[in-house]
């Protein structure tokens, strides 16, 4: 089982949008897909039309249960899509409080990890989309994947959050004993705009290799995938959103 963590702690630069095409493409080649939400504002579950405050069972429960979870625990919180192979384990806004009631507690970094160890046999690919705030969250997405995937939006500001995420991981990486392996994704190019071009020559020249040499390129499409809680592969499948994310996958799976 593979285990992807999408991740930057800057807000809206498509980390959401990332996990979703990713496992939408992943999931109508027939792989088993597992997205899991970590946002407390629940915006991978609503994609999906799931109410997140409506819920009995989310991602919450596998942190408070953490000491008698089974493989049922975890598969009792799964949603399914409106796509075969695609699920989400949702988040809720109870999410937010981890940090003040769990964060300092032994072990809980690890709590994530160890449940997806329980449904290893289930799915061939788990997507963990992350807030956009390093906390309890964003340590387990990060001790539990083997590949991490950093959405950039190609402008200025967003290139300094990037440099906080990449010190994160940094530190992170000493203290868990793992080197990650990172993929930068240049994302919302827009190919007209000199702040996009300039911020996409800086993000080789600052990260070298660890830049995917595609980008994806700003595409309404995504908006309207959502409007209709399916990816924009199954909604939109000709448009070049998807061929991005595509060439993208194709990199991912190397
Ligand atoms: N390539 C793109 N082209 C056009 N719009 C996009 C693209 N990628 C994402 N968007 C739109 O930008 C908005 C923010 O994207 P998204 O929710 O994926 O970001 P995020 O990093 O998950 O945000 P947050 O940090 O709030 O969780 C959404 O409305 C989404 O539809
Ligand atoms: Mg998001």
């Amino acid at each position: 089982m593979k285990v992807w963590t999408v991740a930057n702690q800057k807000g809206g630069v498509g980390k959401t949008t990332t996990t979703v095409s990713l496992g939408g493409l992943l999931a109508q080649r027939g792989k088993r897909v597992l997205m899991v939400d970590t946002d407390p504002h629940a915006s991978l579950s609503y994609y999906f039309g799931i109410d997140a405050e409506a819920l009995s069972h989310s991602v919450y429960d596998i942190f408070v249960h953490s000491s008698e979870m089974s493989a049922d625990t975890v598969m009792d919180c799964l949603c399914p899509t409106k796509l075969d192979n695609l699920y989400v384990l949702p988040a809720t806004m109870a999410l937010a409080t981890l940090d003040r009631t769990m964060g300092s507690e032994q072990g809980m970094g690890l709590v994530l990890k160890k449940a997806l160890a329980k449904v290893e046999r289930e799915f061939d690919v788990v997507i963990i989309d992350c807030p956009p705030v390093l906390g309890v969250l964003m340590v387990n997405a990060l001790a539990a994947c083997n590949k991490v995937i950093v959405p950039t939006q190609t402008e200025y500001l967003a290139l300094k959050g990037l440099d906080r995420m990449i010190r994160t991981m940094e530190i992170m990486g000493r203290s868990l004993k793992k080197a990650f392996d990172t993929v930068i994704i240049p994302t919302m190019f827009d190919k007209r705009t000199n702040a996009a071009l300039e911020s996409r020559k800086r993000l080789m020249s600052d990260y070298g290799d660890r830049v995917w040499h595609g980008v994806i390129p700003v595409d309404t499409h995504f908006r309207d995938a959502s409007q209709v809680q399916l990816p924009i592969s199954a909604a939109y499948p000709r448009t070049r959103g998807v061929t991005a994310y595509a060439k993208l996958l194709q990199e991912l799976e190397k």
